[in-house]
């Protein structure tokens, strides 16, 4: 067992990070897919909490996940720096699918979205396709970020950090610029601005519901889409932009 404590509880909003060890399943682990964690000891709280798959290392049968801690199950796992004995479930859900044809991808993250945009982009990069990552937010975002291989553009709304504006204001003058090349454009982040994202350009995104099974029993996941409803954790949780019903 070689699980490490940070001994500290951050405060609510505080961005995290958990390298998850000795993950027999990692080396299959797709950018997009996610696990769940039973983040606690005991009874509560009951359910599982669903985790993006930040990074992979496949010859260490290790990742990370990335995460915002909003309550107490995100608490819990925020006091682990890394961890090899949490009940975990995974890999769930259907990733990012990849065009080795075309040669140039945008990437829009909102916030914490960025979580599974980064391994979506190293994985990306593997195949010798360019990459621009955007990650847009409010104000200034205490992330700890490492674009390898990649370009990362900031913005903020407030100005705080890199360009001020909207993720979505950059995209549109990525968009314009290539003037009708062939892009591959995925998206994750708030559901208005995955929305923003789909006015400018047809993409794959990565939706972000409250999840309780997570595996397609519940039906708690639920969203509109043009072939009636989906599940965002068994039939998801990236879509073709085109198929939502906003
Ligand atoms: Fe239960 Fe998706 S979380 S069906």
């Amino acid at each position: 067992m070689s699980s490490k404590w940070r001994g500290t509880q951050a405060a609510k909003g505080t961005v995290c990070k958990t390298v998850i060890r000795r993950f027999e399943s990692a080396p299959r682990l797709i950018p997009g897919q996610f696990v769940t964690i039973r983040c606690g000891t005991g009874t509560e709280p009951l359910l599982r909490r669903p985790f993006a798959v930040h990074r992979v290392n496949r010859e260490e049968k290790s990742f990370e996940i990335l995460y915002e801690i909003k309550g107490e199950g995100t608490r819990f796992l925020s006091q682990y720096e890394e961890a090899d004995d949490l009940d975990i479930l995974g890999p769930l859900g259907n990733g990012f699918k990849i065009d080795l044809n075309i040669k140039n991808a945008i990437l829009v993250a909102g916030g914490i979205g960025i979580a599974p945009l980064t391994f979506l982009a190293e994985e990306l990069v593997k195949e010798k396709i360019n990459v621009t990552l955007i990650l847009g937010s409010k104000t200034k975002l205490d992330i700890p970020l490492s674009a390898i291989g990649y370009k990362l553009l900031i913005c903020t709304e407030d100005g705080s950090e890199g360009t001020k504006g909207l993720a979505t204001d950059l995209l549109n003058e990525f968009v314009r610029a290539q003037n009708f090349a062939p892009l591959q454009i995925y998206a994750c982040g708030p559901k208005a601005m995955l929305k923003a994202v789909a006015q400018i350009t047809n993409c794959q995104v990565s939706l972000e519901e409250i999840m309780a099974c997570g595996v397609g029993a519940c039906l708690g996941c639920a969203v509109k889409t043009k072939d009636g409803y989906k599940m965002v954790c068994k039939d998801g949780p990236v879509f073709n932009s085109e198929d939502i019903i906003w």
